[in-house]
């Protein structure tokens, strides 16, 4: 009875996720049978050596990479998930604001009302003057601010 009340606050369970990368050199076991339980406005670190796997978990989680096996649970249907990366991702040759807007033109659902949310973002994160620069004009956590 404990167990599935509490289990109601836990947003995301993870149960023996396994990740094997297959490649033409062989397999790499990158994560084993790993258990995780996330609540409700819980901070959650994952700390570990280089190559323990947490990119890995990051990727699946977000759906860039698929499990080998274990099941990962969330609590809430279309759950949005948001994975910054270690470095910025963000284009050279595009201006700060062009940067911001690509994945709404990717997606095509750019629209005056989103260019002004993204400009407004900007602003936001301290980014407004910056908008016409280009990415390497910025320092590596104004950079990280714009991804
Ligand atoms: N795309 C990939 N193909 C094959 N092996 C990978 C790939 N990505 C990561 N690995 C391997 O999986 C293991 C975990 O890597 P990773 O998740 O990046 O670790 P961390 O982020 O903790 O440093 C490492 O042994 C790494 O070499
Ligand atoms: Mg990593």
């Amino acid at each position: 009875m404990m167990n599935s009340l509490t289990n109601l606050d836990n947003v995301l369970v993870i149960n023996n996720l396994t990740k094997i990368y297959h490649s033409k050199d062989g397999e790499t076991l990158a994560i084993q049978d790993l258990n995780l339980e996330v609540r409700e406005g819980e901070f959650v670190a994952i700390v570990g050596p280089s190559g323990c796997g947490k990119s890995t978990l990051l990727s699946i989680l977000c759906g860039l990479e698929k499990k080998s096996s274990g099941t990962i649970t969330f609590s809430k249907k279309d759950v949005k998930l948001g994975y910054m990366l270690q470095d910025d991702t963000l284009f050279p040759w595009l201006n700060i604001l062009d940067n911001s807007l690509l994945g709404l033109k990717v997606q095509k659902k750019i629209s005056k009302e989103r260019q002004e949310r993204v400009k407004k973002l900007l602003d936001t994160y301290g980014l407004g003057e910056f908008i016409k620069k280009y990415p390497n004009n910025l320092s590596g956590g104004m950079r990280q601010r714009v991804g």
